[in-house]
């Protein structure tokens, strides 16, 4: 049988990898990438979309937004969501469990899959809750096909009880059984209650009262008690929203180890400190884990080239616009969109010479999809890959402005920012979903990702809660 003939070229592109950039043409089949000649050289197709000028980057695959939908879509639905992502160049999303319903049973994972495949104009994962009540849905949501799962230590948007350390420790043991990587929000949470509320009762209401109550020790220990866990269970565990310099040092002594940790970062944190909350309108910058003081944002730039931080996301947690102001620090929401942004903003420090297009491409895409069982199919250009791309005008300009953000959460700390280096067309699975700043796909062409994770490798199999919860005559014969 014939192939089917190239439908697409992209011509006259620099195409970037982790490991170079070439000019080549590109050609895709039935939404895959069919080959990459030298330009020039590509056959005919009956669309040519000429890339003169431009380079073209695998898809942003962002591994931590929040969509709202269901249960809170005033501030964000999937199609929102999803044109923002588009518009900002990310071609897949891993959208958290903490809607309402929040992810932690199968048939609520049904409920958000169904509205996410109707609605979402890219490609998306579904992380499942493990909450402080449903160990015993874990594996249904395995199987119902989450692309992980989400543990909130501290608490945050949403408030779902953060799970006691004997849960975690046995929902540890389950996710190493399924080999799945368990996103976890570090932060612990009786610190900083206490905290807050003994600054509440003291009368603070100021913007920097958030940072006090979640004061750097508060990420440290969290991060240190996951790793501790997952370490001896085998999970495999990914920091989301990393933002404390003093973590770092023990992120790469837990890597050393040898375990299954990955970490990361956002643009946040990396271009915004806590003295911008004192500013008129400063409070928006209100999020968890907090941004915090200057000192912080070198060491992170640092950890994205010294193994310690291995992608940048955004934690895209859009509110409506009133909720995000305010006088009195305890009610501003927490969090802020940064979908549409953070390619624009990693691209204009590439301008600026902080890091290189081809980190771009290892922070943004390679390392999200190695992490999550994406790569090969998503995060690299290549033959066989899906044809989900990014192309950038890297001396393109815009002027950042929340009024013009594609999310429903009018909100951003970037006003008036001018960024250099824009997408101007994405393409998911060789359809192009987002033109020129704006999105042009139909709902409904996301699809859910598929995904192959390395065979699990669980460890202290002999005391699990599972294994010790069946009657047993002989001591373990345990081993270290
Ligand atoms: C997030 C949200 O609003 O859902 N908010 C935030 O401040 N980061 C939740 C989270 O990721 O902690
Ligand atoms: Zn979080």
């Amino acid at each position: 049988m014939q192939p089917s003939p190239i439908d697409t070229v992209i011509t006259g592109g620099q195409v970037v990898g982790e490991d170079g950039t070439v000019a080549a043409d590109i050609l895709i089949r039935d939404g895959r990438i069919a080959g990459l000649v030298a330009p020039g050289l590509a056959p005919p197709a009956d669309r040519v979309i000429d890339a003169r000028g431009k380079h073209v980057l695998p898809g942003v695959i962002d591994v931590h937004v929040h969509f709202r939908e269901p249960g809170m879509t005033h501030k964000e639905d999937w199609g929102t969501g999803s044109q923002a992502a588009a518009v900002g160049g990310v071609t897949t999303v891993f959208e958290m469990p903490n809607t309402n319903p929040p992810t932690d049973t199968a048939e609520n994972f049904a409920l958000k899959h169904d509205l996410a495949a109707s609605k979402s104009i890219v490609d998306f994962g579904l992380y499942g809750l493990l909450g402080a009540h449903n160990v015993e849905h874990l594996e249904p949501l395995a199987a119902a096909g989450v692309i992980g799962y989400k543990l909130f230590m501290g608490n945050t948007t949403g408030d779902l009880p953060c799970p006691n350390d004997g849960t975690i420790l046995e929902g540890f043991e389950i996710l190493a059984r399924l080999g799945k990587r368990c996103s976890i929000h570090a932060e612990n949470s009786p610190i900083l209650f206490r905290r807050e509320h003994a600054m509440q009762a003291a009368g603070r209401t100021d913007p920097m009262a958030h940072l006090a109550a979640r004061t750097d020790v508060v990420a440290v220990e969290a991060l240190n008690r996951a790793a501790t866990l997952a370490e001896w269970t085998g999970a495999r565990i990914h920091i989301v929203h990393e933002s404390c310099a003093r973590s770092l040092d023990y992120i790469r002594f837990w890597k050393a180890r040898g375990v299954d940790i990955t970490v990361e970062t956002l643009p946040q944190y990396l271009y915004l400190d806590a003295e911008m909350m004192l500013e008129p309108g400063g409070e928006v910058i209100r999020m968890n884990p907090p941004i915090r003081e200057k000192a912080h944002q070198e060491p992170l730039w640092a950890g994205l080239f010294d193994g310690s931080i291995d992608m940048v996301s955004t934690d895209h947690a859009p509110h409506a616009a009133e909720e995000k102001r305010g006088a009195d620090i305890w009610k501003v929401a927490c969090g802020f969109p940064g979908v549409e942004t953070s390619l624009p903003l990693m691209l204009t420090a590439v301008n600026a010479g902080r890091l290189t297009l081809e980190d771009v491409v290892r922070l943004m895409a390679g390392a999200p999809a190695r992490a999550f069982g994406l790569f090969g199919s998503k995060g690299v250009i290549r033959v066989g890959a899906d044809a989900d791309l990014a192309i950038v005008d890297m001396g393109k300009s815009a002027v950042l402005s929340a009024a013009t953000l594609h999310s429903r959460g009018k909100s951003s700390p970037y006003e008036g920012m001018t960024v250099t280096g824009l997408p101007v067309a994405t393409l998911v699975r060789g359809k192009t979903v987002a033109k020129d700043g704006q999105p042009v796909a139909e709902p409904g062409w996301g699809k859910m990702v598929r995904q192959a994770m390395p065979a699990p490798a669980p460890r202290h199999t002999e005391t699990t809660l599972a294994a010790i919860t069946v009657p047993h005559q002989r001591p373990f014969a345990g081993t270290l």
